[in-house]
């Protein structure tokens, strides 16, 4: 069967050199580097210069990278961190529909703690309305999540 598969942001086939990369933390090197024993402190440091190469392919500085296991965990230190962070800038998020679970929950949770959130329809070609007729004046920290404006 030919199968064309475009959901890589659910999942996605490991590289090989990555599966090179992990293989001595799932046998030999299998430490908890938050543990101050020796395979524990030297998994710590694999972590971290792991930190430091995603930092510099990104272009980004080491303690703005967070790993995270998995898409839900993201969302919600994404979304719920920036908010929480900026609320003395605003406190109004808009989103999609459309959205994950994972990103719905994040802002009701946020809404249930006095945020104002939007969350927007969506036309046939998933462009939001709201943004391309630009009626998006109010004033406040606005986080827009997912999917790309055409
Ligand atoms: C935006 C978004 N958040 C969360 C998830 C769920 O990820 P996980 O199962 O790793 O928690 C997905 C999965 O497709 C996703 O696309």
């Amino acid at each position: 069967m030919n199968i064309r598969y475009f959901d890589h942001a659910a999942t996605t086939p490991v590289r090989q050199e990555v599966i090179n990369e992990m293989l001595p933390y799932l046998g030999i090197e299998y430490g908890n580097p938050s543990s101050m024993y020796s395979i524990g402190r030297s998994a710590k440091r694999a972590m971290e210069k792991a930190r430091r190469r995603v930092a510099y392919a990104l272009n980004a500085k080491p303690n703005e990278i967070y790993f995270t296991s998995c898409g839900s965990e993201s969302d919600n230190l994404a979304i719920k961190g920036i908010a929480e962070a900026n609320k003395n800038k605003g406190k109004h998020i808009i989103t999609t529909k459309i959205e994950h679970h994972a990103v719905l929950n994040s802002c009701k949770t946020l809404e249930e703690s006095g945020f104002e959130v939007t969350y927007l329809n969506v036309d046939s070609n998933r462009v939001y309305k709201y943004w391309r007729t630009n009626k998006c004046n109010k004033t406040g920290y606005n986080i827009n999540i997912n999917y790309v404006c055409k």
